[in-house]
This record gives C-alpha cells, sequence and structure tokens, in this order.
C-alpha cells in the first residue's frame, strides 16, 4: 500500500472524520465522511452553497481529523477545486446515498483535493508517522 493509500484507507475505515476550516480568525470544524482516492488524490465531497464551501473558496487552508483504534490521524494542507465532472462522478458512485441530494451537474456538487498535504499518524504507543503528498 502506498503512503496516500494507507492515509485514504485510514480516513474511509474510520467513517467520521472532522474537517476544520478558517473563517476570519474563528476555527470552524464539522463532520465529514466522503473520501476518495483519484488519479492518487485524496478528495472530498461538499455543496458550494455550504458555509464550509465559502470558507475554502476564501482560506483553502484545512484540517482533518479522524480517531479510529487507539490510533488518530490529521491532514493538513490546502483544499483545491476542481470541476471535473467525471470526479464528481466517481465520488457519487461511490456514495449513492448523496444522489438524493446531489447531482454531478446540479451546480452545487463540489469536490476537492488535498494539495501540500502532510498526514500524520499518531497513537499513545508509537512514534508519530510523517507522510506528505
Ligand atoms: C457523519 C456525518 C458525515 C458528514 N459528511 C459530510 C460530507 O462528506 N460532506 C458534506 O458536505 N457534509 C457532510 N456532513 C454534513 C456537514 O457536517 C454539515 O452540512 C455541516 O453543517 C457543514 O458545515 P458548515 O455548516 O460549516 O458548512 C456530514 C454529517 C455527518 C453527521
Amino acid at each position: 500500500m502506498s503512503n496516500i493509500e494507507k492515509v485514504y484507507q485510514f480516513l474511509h475505515d474510520a467513517g467520521t472524520y472532522y474537517l476544520a476550516t478558517v473563517e476570519g480568525d474563528q476555527p470552524r470544524v464539522r463532520p465529514f465522511g466522503t473520501i476518495l482516492l483519484y488519479e492518487d488524490k485524496l478528495y472530498i465531497q461538499t455543496g458550494k452553497r455550504k458555509d464550509v464551501s465559502r470558507q475554502l473558496a476564501e482560506n483553502p487552508k484545512a484540517e482533518v481529523c479522524a480517531f479510529m483504534n487507539g490510533t488518530w490521524l490529521r491532514v493538513s494542507g490546502k483544499l483545491v477545486n476542481d470541476d471535473r465532472r467525471e470526479v464528481k462522478v466517481a465520488m457519487l458512485d461511490k456514495y449513492p446515498g448523496l444522489k438524493n441530494m446531489y447531482s454531478a451537474d446540479d451546480g452545487n456538487t463540489q469536490v476537492l483535493y488535498f494539495k501540500d498535504a502532510t498526514a500524520v499518524f499518531s497513537s499513545f504507543t508509537a512514534a508519530p508517522e510523517e507522510i506528505k503528498f
């Protein structure tokens, strides 16, 4: 398994992660679940109408955190918008339940990928493991 696959697999298996953005000098955090590995990039999904999308457009710096089986993962970096239809389709195909609310052509569905990212796996029992992608 490559390094980015390891990060993807952890977030996929954790099921829920928490996404932090910045609004002015105020951190904002909320639960997220969508995660997709596409062309060796780590993608998340949201709606362009959401506050989180507006915050990322103004400041792409973000961090996600997930905890599972005694290990936590933090991924920080920039979340970059990708308007390619094929990625939106791949995301919605992975999460068919989202098709109630979103479609690739609705002008709302948004996928973003991590750029200049640093991922750190941590636990109370082992040294931290850092991965850059
Ligand atoms: C378990 C769980 C997973 C979620 N996953 C996502 C997701 O992947 N993308 C998304 O846009 N919203 C997701 N949501 C909903 C967001 O947390 C919610 O819309 C939040 O209010 C968005 O942040 P904002 O209000 O700052 O825009 C999820 C909610 C829960 C409870």
